[in-house]
């Protein structure tokens, strides 16, 4: 039987990463849906899929998924830029489009798994634990704290389980494009701070670099999505990698990979807003998805480097 799989979010960062790889099982087609606001046709050059430029909630694409078309539904568009300020908005097109989106899967029963976000934590205190601390601090945050409240109104009337992944920060090849836009440049750190360092210019970080994040390597991503397409049962998981880094060790590390080293300049944080510190509790995420992360940090950064080093720009095990 073949499994028919519609992404949503697709020619995004981490929608093109699950398309790549999905798209090269036997007997798995790949359907995106995606209406290109912040993606990147680039991202899919390389990728066997049908592409659609649709909103996520289009009327016939939900008709589709009701009529049990699909075999899953990994659902990862969004706006993404956190600092997008129009609730309506941001209400609308992340947290209305998925609640339509998981009507349409329980009519047919079909699996859903989406992205939520460590945005939901805001500056509560780390390690940040599912169903504690749920504070986000602005309205991305709380777009995605929306969604992973209207999924659990759907667990028990839908009879395939629906998964959100709350990724924390996301690094990794497929990103280019989030460096591109007109206006804030949302790539992740490592990529901002590489094509910095390449350009020749002076590394910049708010002081003194010692903010913590939890970094992911999209690969691990990518790993946690495919568990979430056979996890048993339904709930909110973190996809972290479950350690809090600086953003002194990104530099570091990058400077590693490149052989040199770097004197950054420390300058005042103008965000009144701003995670100082997330971290994944990974509890949960070891019960639902069964799946731990593999990727440290420093090998992230490696195999990131290696690739960017050859101009590879597409998503990760792609020409
Ligand atoms: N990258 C991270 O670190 C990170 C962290 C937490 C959560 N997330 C979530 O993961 C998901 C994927 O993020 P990403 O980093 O790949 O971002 P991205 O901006 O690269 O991808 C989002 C994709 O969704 C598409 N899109 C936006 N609105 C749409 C709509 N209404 N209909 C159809 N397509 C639409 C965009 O064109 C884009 O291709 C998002 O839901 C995001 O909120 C990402």
């Amino acid at each position: 039987m073949t499994d028919r799989i519609l992404i949503t979010g697709g020619a995004g960062f981490i929608g093109s990463n699950l398309a790549a790889t999905l798209s090269k099982r036997t007997n798995t087609e790949v359907v995106i849906a995606d209406d290109f606001s912040s993606g990147d046709w680039r991202n899919l050059i390389h990728v066997d899929c049908e592409v659609r430029a649709l909103d996520c909630d289009d009327f016939d694409l939900m008709d589709e998924i009701a009529a049990g078309q699909f075999t899953a539904v990994m659902h990862q568009a969004a706006i993404t830029d956190t600092t997008v300020m129009d609730q309506r908005l941001m209400v609308e097109v992340n947290t209305n489009a998925f609640a339509a989106i998981l009507k349409a899967a329980a009519t047919s029963g079909t699996r859903v798994v989406y992205a939520s976000s460590a945005g939901t934590y805001g500056n509560s205190a780390a390690p940040n634990r599912i169903g504690s601390g749920e504070e986000p601090e602005n309205i991305y945050g709380f777009s995605k704290l929306a969604m992973d409240r209207v999924a659990t109104r759907w667990y028990e009337k839908s009879s395939a389980p629906i998964v959100g992944l709350r990724y924390f920060n996301v690094f990794g090849p497929g990103e280019h494009h989030k460096n591109e836009h007109e206006g804030n440049k949302t790539a992740s750190m490592i990529l901002q701070l590489y094509q910095k360092a390449k350009a020749g210019e002076q590394l910049r970080l708010f002081k003194y670099g010692e903010q913590m994040r939890d970094f992911v390597y999209i690969r691990d991503v990518i790993d946690a999505n495919l568990a979430a397409l056979e996890a048993p049962r339904s709930g909110v998981c973190n996809v972290g990698s479950g350690k809090a880094r600086t953003f002194n060790d990104i530099v570091e590390n990058i400077g590693k990979q490149l052989a040199t080293s770097f004197d950054v300049e420390y300058f005042d944080n103008p965000f009144s807003f701003y995670q100082m510190h997330t971290e994944a509790d990974l509890t949960e995420t070891k019960a639902i998805l069964n799946w731990q992360p593999s990727w440290s940090l420093e090998q992230g950064i490696k195999d990131y480097v290696t690739l960017l080093e050859t101009n590879h720009r597409g998503p990760a095990d792609t020409a």
